[in-house]
């Protein structure tokens, strides 16, 4: 081994398998929905197309794919976590989106991508992550059909703020941006697509775009605290908060959401890549 890789921070997924969490990411994609669904429209997903959407979570970008390539086309959605991935699929088959289907795959194992080549493959939210980033998308860029499209979105965490300021927002941000750092994410992998696409063998991308989010504060305390719950072990045992700290935190937080509820909260800017394969 290396030292490259013995350096490298272990993939541990920060954040968790909860309930909870599950909910979280489900309010997080009816957020997102209109961003992605703009893209999905950009690169003309259609009728009988065949898409991936690899981390694919709670399922819900599965289903506006199920809806753009109706019963002829086939969406495949694949997840290290085969209890979300169920819970997805007994969704989407609920919905009458028959043409979905879910297999448990971790896109880092080095196994060939599950029913391939695809006319579009998607992934959201995932590469951010994992420490493999660049080797993982080399394989997602592998697995489309010639003359198809990659289409990635992720966060850049960096935007996160109110204006004016507030040291409980600052906090919370810096305990959620430390946990991932410690677990190997990358807190501004988004703004890096355009590298990771040259980086994994796709070129340069045909498109970039940026979706962003204001809210007050009053309702946006919900994505950081909920973000804050669902990373609080993996901060914890990075040592990048206490419990006593993280509770002073959100103590804090609760404070100003209450007292400057009317401050303007921007979100985590997700940022989209996409490139379309050389037909054969
Ligand atoms: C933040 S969620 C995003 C879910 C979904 N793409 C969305 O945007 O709503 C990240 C997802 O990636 C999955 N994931 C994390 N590491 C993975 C890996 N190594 N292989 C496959 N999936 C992984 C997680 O289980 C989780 O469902």
């Amino acid at each position: 081994m290396s030292a490259t890789e013995t350096e490298r921070p272990q993939a541990v997924y920060a954040l968790g398998h909860t309930p909870e969490e599950y909910e979280r990411l489900r309010m997080q994609a009816r957020v997102w929905e209109a961003g992605t669904g703009r893209l999905l429209d950009q690169i003309g997903l259609g009728p009988g197309a065949s898409c991936l959407d690899a981390g694919c979570g709670p399922g819900e970008t599965m289903r506006m794919m199920a809806e753009r390539v109706g019963p002829a086309g086939r969406v495949l959605g694949i997840d290290a976590d085969a209890s979300l991935g169920s819970l997805a699929l007994a969704m989407l088959h609920g919905a009458g989106h028959r043409q979905c289907a879910f297999q448990a795959h971790d896109v880092t194992a080095g196994e060939p991508i599950p029913g391939t080549p695809f006319d579009l493959v998607y992934a959201r939210l995932l590469l951010f992550h994992l420490p493999q980033r660049a080797e993982v998308l080399a394989r997602l860029w592998e697995a489309v059909a010639p003359g198809g499209y990659l289409l990635v979105q992720d966060y850049d965490l960096r935007s996160v703020s109110t204006l004016p300021e507030l040291d409980s927002v600052a906090e919370v941000g810096r305990v959620i941006t430390g946990a991932f750092g410690a677990a190997g994410a990358d807190v501004s992998a988004g703004t890096r697509l355009p590298q990771l696409f040259a980086q994994a063998g796709a070129g340069t991308p045909d498109g970039t775009d940026v979706t962003g989010r204001i809210e007050p504060l009053a309702t946006g305390r919900v994505l950081l605290e909920r973000v804050m719950h669902s990373l609080l072990p993996a901060a914890l045992a990075h040592g990048v908060t206490t419990e006593a700290g993280s509770a002073a935190a959100l103590a804090a937080l609760d404070r100003d959401a209450s007292r400057f509820g009317d401050h303007q909260m921007l979100w985590p800017l997700l940022i989209g890549a996409w490139k379309q394969k050389e037909q054969a």
